[in-house]
């Protein structure tokens, strides 16, 4: 199972629509769709147009979605209230030519300060992609930052070193 397809079936039933959710790695905008369908709120960042173009039309029938077209590390100047869960997809926006990806630096502040954003019992769920350039580097930074908080679920498609690892973090 694709970590993605593990994380929407770990949340379903503990999303509800009286909870605010934070995408902060919008892409295609496929985690915000899942995120949409079952909360009141959801802010979603990337700093792409061109993520923001196609995932603002895949949730045309949405109201309920703040597309936000900046660096997730800039979360607190737009998101002014607690929220309840945060999601974050590592690398780059995907079959695009584009050359921007998540880094470590901007990556570690935006999970920083949406943890602190974070009411308590909210979930902080971390998806990271270590193949493209940096990712390995990035995953390892995250990693680190991370091994001391409450992680109560991790999985892994497979046991080698560069898949995709998810991490789920109970605040
Ligand atoms: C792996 S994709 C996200 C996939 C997405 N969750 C989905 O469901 O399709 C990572 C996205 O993060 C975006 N990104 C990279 N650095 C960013 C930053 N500093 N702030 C906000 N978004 C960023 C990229 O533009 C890319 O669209």
């Amino acid at each position: 199972m694709k970590i993605t397809t593990f994380n929407h079936k770990y949340f379903i039933s503990l999303l509800n629509e009286d909870k605010i959710g934070v995408d902060l790695t919008l892409g295609k905008g496929s985690d915000t769709l899942f995120l949409a369908n079952h909360l009141k709120k959801v802010y979603a960042f990337d700093i792409q147009k061109e993520a923001i173009a196609i995932s603002s039309k895949k949730l045309s029938d949405h109201d309920n979605v703040i597309f936000i077209l900046d660096d997730h590390a800039n979360i607190k100047e737009y998101v002014k209230e607690k929220i309840d869960i945060v999601f974050f997809n590592s690398g780059y926006l995907p079959n695009s030519q584009s050359p921007l990806i998540t880094k470590a630096s901007s990556s570690l502040k935006a999970l920083s300060d949406a943890y602190d954003l974070l009411n308590d019992g909210g979930y902080l769920s971390i998806a990271l992609y270590k193949g493209h350039e940096g990712g390995l580097k990035e995953a390892i930074a995250i990693k680190d930052r991370i091994k001391d908080l409450n992680i109560i679920e991790t999985y892994k498609e497979h046991k080698s070193l560069l898949e995709p690892e998810l991490f789920i973090i109970k605040k």
